[in-house]
């Protein structure tokens, strides 16, 4: 029988659940990686390369997980990253990691690609809660406008625009199970159009423009004043890039290692981004937030000890939501709070404000 929600004491517990009582299709679709899945493993797997250099004798009776993430302030550094497709794992969808996020202060990006509709998801938000809005644009820029400036009156607070999928990764698991229920409500008419046999994937996702370049950068500024932040940069260079584009945060991500494959983990490229930055003092112009692979708080604080300003995180919750629903979300994010206060403690911090490259020892990490 299936472990009750109280059996569950980390993350990939979540995940071993969810593996058991999901549908064969939706597991394929959350659970894939590109190719051969080396940028999947390697997501996770690049934090034990990283070692603690703990601080003892330090009071830690209280300890401050808090933080601001562009501005907004929030409970813990983390985020509910934008998946796709949440009524794949679970039939109410988006709105039940919205419930849990408000639950415990934490901020939720809203996937363009979304099993509820938007105006559902922020209408399940409580007071203040913050939400931001992922974006896919479209070829059709009128229906990208839309969108964005919807989202700017319905109170988000950043429009985060994914540069790391101009054409779908192959996820070879998802193609090969046949997808038959889209079940997103967005840009329905362009999904209906296109041949569903190649998984889950590739039957949302044709609508999204190739074209997409440095030079659409002011466009977006045109249209909406919330921040802009790059969702999927893998590169030093491209991130002064973005200083240069006055952009004010990037999210370095390999979009869970389901696009290129063998592109490096997000926690490799940002031991390589912070001491170029420092080394311009342009560390203070740009939020630098990371995803792929976080599952335990001890991930987070080592991202933040190499100068994160908060990490994203996908899979485990949409496993979390699929296995036990609201609750079980609800769940994992005090489990990743109860370990984010333990681990603060055991390095002898009391704020994440004092996280920093002294707390780690990153010599294993490949670049340098
Ligand atoms: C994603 N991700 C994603 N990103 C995005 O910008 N738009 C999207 O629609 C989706 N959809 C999506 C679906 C599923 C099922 C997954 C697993 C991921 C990528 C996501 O935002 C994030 O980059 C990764 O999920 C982070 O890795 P972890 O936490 O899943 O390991």
């Amino acid at each position: 029988s299936m472990p009750g929600l109280d059996q569950c004491f980390n993350l990939y517990d979540f995940e071993s659940v969810a593996k058991r009582v999901m549908k064969k299709t939706a597991w394929a679709y959350y659970s894939s990686g590109a190719d051969d899945e080396i940028t999947l493993r390697e997501n996770h797997s690049a934090y034990h390369k990283i070692w603690f250099r703990p601080r003892i004798l330090v009071d830690v009776e209280k300890v401050d997980m808090s933080t601001t993430m562009l501005g907004s302030k929030c409970e813990i550094p983390f985020y509910v990253t934008a998946t796709a497709l949440g009524k794949l794992g679970n039939p109410e969808g988006e709105v039940l990691l919205t419930r849990a996020a408000a639950r415990h202060g934490v901020i939720q990006m809203i996937p363009t690609l979304a099993s509820c509709s938007f105006d559902e998801i922020v209408d399940a938000k409580k007071g203040d809660q913050v939400q931001w809005l992922q974006l896919y644009v479209n070829k059709d820029r009128e229906v990208t406008k839309k969108i964005v400036q919807h989202a700017e009156k319905r109170g988000c607070k950043g429009l985060f625009i994914t540069v790391d999928a101009p054409q779908l990764g192959r996820r070879e698991k998802d193609m090969r199970t046949k997808f038959d229920d889209v079940g997103s409500n967005v840009q329905k008419t362009d999904a209906d159009a296109v041949d569903r046999s190649q998984g889950a994937a590739r039957a949302i996702s044709s609508f999204i423009d190739p074209s997409l370049s440095w030079k659409d950068i002011p466009y977006f500024k045109s249209i909406t004043k919330m921040p802009i932040v790059l969702k999927g940069v893998q590169r030093v260079e491209d991130v002064l890039k973005a200083i240069e584009h006055d952009i004010p945060a990037v999210v370095l991500s390999n979009h869970g290692g389901r696009q290129l494959d063998t592109a490096p983990s997000a926690i490799e490229i940002l031991a390589e981004v912070m001491p170029e930055l420092r080394r311009r003092n342009l560390q203070d112009r740009i939020e630098i937030y990371v995803d792929g692979g976080i599952r335990r708080a001890s991930d987070i604080i080592k991202a933040l000890c190499l100068g994160a300003k908060g990490v994203g995180v996908g899979r485990p919750f949409l496993y979390a939501m699929s296995a036990y629903g609201e609750p079980g979300v609800v769940r994992a994010m005090q489990l990743l709070k109860d370990e984010f206060e333990m681990g603060m403690r055991l390095i002898g911090v009391r704020s994440v404000a004092e996280l920093g490259p002294e707390f780690v020892d990153a010599r294993g990490l490949g670049m340098h």
